[in-house]
């Protein structure tokens, strides 16, 4: 941690790929996510995220289009390093890009991006993003060499992948989530010593989301399945307003906690 640092305000970004996976499942119009992406800016979100995959699996092109119109809120899109997704985002100019692995066959993005030995391309491919104004973050893995790597690529920021620590915390292996749990904390701290901007997600629940809020370097959240899956059971405003409710318990903001 940087010395005195404390933790401020906690960002909210909420993923609604998984709104665009329940439309796709029958082919037409609905659910729209754009305007799921709408509620969330009412119900606390202070930023959308959408993954436009190369397959198109969940989110598609129109989605982007419209999210970059209609949306008020900052907008994360959420790509792999390829050509055609740079091209995209040179058209679309979102506030934030998040460069992440993508295969095919995989049923999310399992791992974080292999940025060690890769800089040189990533700098280059990073360059006219941020030319044209957009935050780019690296989505990594916990690990000090991606760390480190990401720091020479002109990444503004990098998103810890908490997967690993999310399913270990979710199957009750306690001793294996506290390891990667250390190992999260570490990785934030070389991130901010390096001037990285900290973010993190993936896998993130009401029940394992406190110990990754209180990383005080941590200053934005992205989930995702979690939230749009509970949002069957209780709305989609309150599911979201119940996890900024414990983001703000985490944080030590015990008057936001109560509300
Ligand atoms: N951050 C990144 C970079 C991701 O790829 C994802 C999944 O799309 C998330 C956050 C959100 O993960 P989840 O849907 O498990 O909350």
């Amino acid at each position: 941690m940087t010395a005195g640092k404390r933790p401020g305000h906690l960002r909210l970004g909420v993923n609604i790929d998984h709104v665009a996976t329940v439309r796709n499942a029958r082919g037409g119009d609905y659910p729209d996510p754009v305007r799921a992406a709408l509620l969330a800016e009412k119900a606390g979100a202070d930023g959308i995220t959408a993954h436009l995959r190369e397959d198109r699996r969940h989110i598609s092109d129109r989605d982007i289009d419209r999210l970059s119109r209609e949306l008020k809120l900052p907008l994360n899109l959420e790509m792999a390093a390829t050509e055609e997704m740079q091209a995209i985002a040179l058209t679309h100019r979102p506030h934030a890009v998040c460069l992440v692995p993508e295969r095919r066959e995989e049923r999310t993005t399992e791992g974080g991006l292999d940025v060690a030995g890769d800089e040189a391309r990533l700098a280059e491919f990073i360059a006219p993003l941020a030319a044209h104004g957009a935050r780019v973050s690296l989505f990594v893995a916990p690990d000090e060499e991606q760390i480190r790597a990401a720091a020479q690529t002109g990444a503004a920021v990098v998103e810890l992948h908490t997967g690993t620590y999310a399913d270990a915390h979710n199957e009750g292996r306690f001793d294996e989530s506290d390891a990667e749990l250390e190992r999260l904390r570490d990785a934030a701290r070389l991130a901010d010593s390096l001037g990285l901007e900290v973010h993190a997600g993936h896998g993130l629940t009401y029940d394992n989301v406190g110990p990754i809020a209180a990383i005080p370097e941590v200053v934005e959240l992205n989930i995702g399945h979690f939230l749009i899956g509970e949002a069957i059971f209780r709305g989609l405003a309150e599911a979201i307003a119940h996890m900024r409710a414990l983001m703000d318990a985490a944080r030590g903001d015990g008057a936001a906690a109560g509300r």
